[in-house]
């Protein structure tokens, strides 16, 4: 997590530092800085307000040398002392995206030659590691100061560092989190993410893992892991600058929930069957031998492989596990080749994901998919196959547009294996590319619900937990749903498998607690309509998502939200819409930070 820029040019660069922090915030916002070079000083400031408040600090400061960061606490509060940049005695100054596992090690020589530590960060180490090198063995030459401390660092990280008596020279390195380089009209830019420096820069260079990189106004010199001077391709980055505009919407949260007709259009363009090639071009090969599907995810994105998991082996036949990245990357697991390993991710940089991925291929996995919507990811490297979604950027912390967009292709990939294992006859194509291309239109249709929701929030503001029930199908949906309720308006809300309710629960069902339920029309709708009956003989409030054709009615303590007819297999993609804009006014009506709830970030790239 955390997000950091970079710039050194012939003119001005504090806007171009602003602005690439403005665009950064989703990668944390506990603090931010910046540090400038301004007639031979290292000039700092920082803030644990937002970036916007840091501009209003910052309107007087003109340079053509800075560094600036976002922050997403790990080691020490958010507060300004731990806010970056962090300096060493005012000549260098850092900073840093990641964690650095041996810091305490690291902290105990640096101690005992006389450095002082003020904060409680793991990242002062890096800047007294940089400045004994630099005034030290490697006299006066950042650059391999910072090679030589990168050797000694253990964990994930990516840093940008300046030294007061280089006026025209960031050095960057990177080691397990991204870092990108942008280059300019005699200007270049580093920055975690492209979308940070795409009003400055187009034409970018994605650095690898253990690269250190120099930058100036005319020059960028990169060096591998070992030292070895390389080149990283020169690559022509669009990222759409009015993308990460609100435009009318309120938050970007409420924009990527209505941006999902579009954005599901986007992702099946061109799709008129199914076809490996959708996922790579030796795809088919890959498809081949496959007889089990390992989904690895974190949040939103596990629950898109959840719901997957059902699709999968109703229609394709094919046993699927699906696991929360963080616990398989440390379990012992017994591998199988024939295991098609699939790693959901929005953002394709998740730490946990990623060290899951990698895992898995050390084990021997060698039929890998990724399926992400950032096309520059680590992710999408890193596997054999790949199928971006095309969201677009998704701001708001809490995930929507990439969720469905992420079911879609899980649904592609469910019709593709169904059809190379024979179970897909040329009707069923047809009229699951048909539905599929329908989608968008019966999304329309539920996003016409809103006032409902708007309605039902109002209640919702007001209470202190929830409960979301589903079964089958839609389990994986009710699970969404609470985590959106829960991530956005601190609403303390838990999904169950409707028949589990009686199970333990339903104890805590009584007239102060509302519980959601997702009742599509299909074959479970009987059962959970007994389930139903449970919660109101204890006085639970019901909030129903149903089909217009499932005819549920309302009553008293039973509201009814009637989505169109139901939509099949596709059904859950619907059915989370309608959760999404619970929490989403939930959270307005209670005030909160909706784009930016509390001690989350977008991107979370550390353990
Ligand atoms: O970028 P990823 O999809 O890998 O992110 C995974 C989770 O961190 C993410 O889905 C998180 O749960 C969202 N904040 C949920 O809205």
């Amino acid at each position: 997590m955390c997000g950091i820029v970079a710039a050194t040019a012939n003119r001005n660069i504090v806007p171009v530092l602003i602005e690439g922090l403005r665009r950064l915030e989703y990668r944390g916002y506990d603090s931010c800085g910046v540090a400038v070079l301004r007639q031979g000083e290292l000039v700092r400031a920082r803030t644990t307000s937002r970036v916007i408040d840091l501009a209003e600090q910052t309107t007087q400061l003109d340079s053509t040398l800075g560094i600036a960061h976002t922050r997403w606490a790990t080691h020490g509060k958010p507060d300004n002392i731990n806010a970056h940049p962090h300096t060493s005695h005012n000549l260098i100054a850092l900073v840093h995206n990641g964690i650095i596992e041996n810091y305490e090690a690291l902290r105990q020589p640096l101690l005992e030659a006389g450095y002082i530590f003020v904060s409680q960060t793991d990242t002062e180490v890096i800047v007294h590691l940089v400045h004994q090198a630099y005034t030290g063995a490697q006299k006066g030459n950042l650059f391999a100061a910072v090679q030589a401390v990168r050797a000694r660092l253990r964990g994930a990280y990516a840093i940008a560092v300046i030294a007061r008596d280089q006026a025209h020279r960031v050095v960057g390195a990177r080691a397990g989190s991204p870092l990108v380089v942008g280059l300019g009209e005699d200007a270049h830019y580093l920055a975690s993410d492209a979308l940070a420096i795409s009003a400055s820069s187009n034409q970018m260079r994605y650095l690898e893992e253990g690269d250190v990189v120099e930058i100036t106004p005319d020059t960028c010199t990169i060096v591998d892991h070992a030292n070895r001077l390389v080149d990283r391709p020169l690559c022509k980055v669009n990222v759409h600058h009015q993308s990460a505009e609100l435009l009318p919407y309120r938050h970007y949260m409420q924009k990527e929930i209505f941006e999902q007709p579009q954005a599901i259009a986007n992702t099946i363009e061109g799709i008129e069957g199914i076809d490996s090639d959708l996922f790579g071009a030796n795809a088919k090969t890959i498809f081949m031998g496959v007889e089990r599907v390992l989904i690895l995810a974190c949040g939103t994105s596990y629950y898109a492989g959840c719901t997957a998991k059902y699709w999968l082996e109703a229609q394709a036949k094919l046993p699927t596990q699906v696991e929360i990245a963080s616990e398989y990357r440390y379990r012992d697991t017994v591998p199988d080749p024939a295991t098609l390993i699939v790693v959901v991710s929005q953002s394709g940089e998740t730490a946990d994901t990623l060290a899951a991925l990698r895992h898995a291929k050390a084990l021997g996995h060698q039929k890998t998919l990724a399926i992400c919507n950032v096309h520059s990811s680590t992710m999408l490297r890193e596997t054999a196959l790949s199928f971006m979604t095309r969201a677009g950027v998704e701001i708001g912390v809490a995930s929507t547009k990439a969720f469905t967009t992420q079911l879609v292709v899980l649904y592609l990939l469910t019709l593709t294996l169904a059809k190379a294992r024979g179970l897909l006859s040329a009707t069923a194509e047809a009229q699951a590319v048909a539905a599929l291309r329908h989608l968008p239109t019966a999304l329309q249709a539920v996003l016409a619900l809103e006032p409902t929701l708007i309605a039902w929030a109002q209640e919702f503001a007001t209470k202190d937990n929830a409960l979301f029930l589903g079964r089958g199908l839609h389990y994986p949906i009710a699970q969404e749903g609470a985590l959106k309720l829960k991530e956005i308006s601190y609403i303390h809300a838990e999904a169950y498998a409707a028949g589990e309710l009686k199970h333990g629960p339903l104890a805590l069902v009584t007239e102060r607690m509302p519980v959601v339920t997702v009742a599509p029309n299909n074959i479970l709708l009987e059962k959970l309509k007994s389930n139903m009956q449970e919660v109101r003989a204890r006085g639970g409030v019901l909030y129903v998502c149903s089909d217009i054709d499932g005819h549920i009615k309302e009553s008293e303590g039973i509201h009814v939200l009637h989505l169109p007819a139901h939509y099949g297999a596709l059904s859950p993609i619907l059915h989370v819409v309608p959760l999404q804009l619970l929490a989403y006014h939930t959270a307005c009506v209670r005030g909160t930070d909706v784009d930016k709830p509390r001690n989350l970030a977008k991107s979370v790239t550390v353990e």
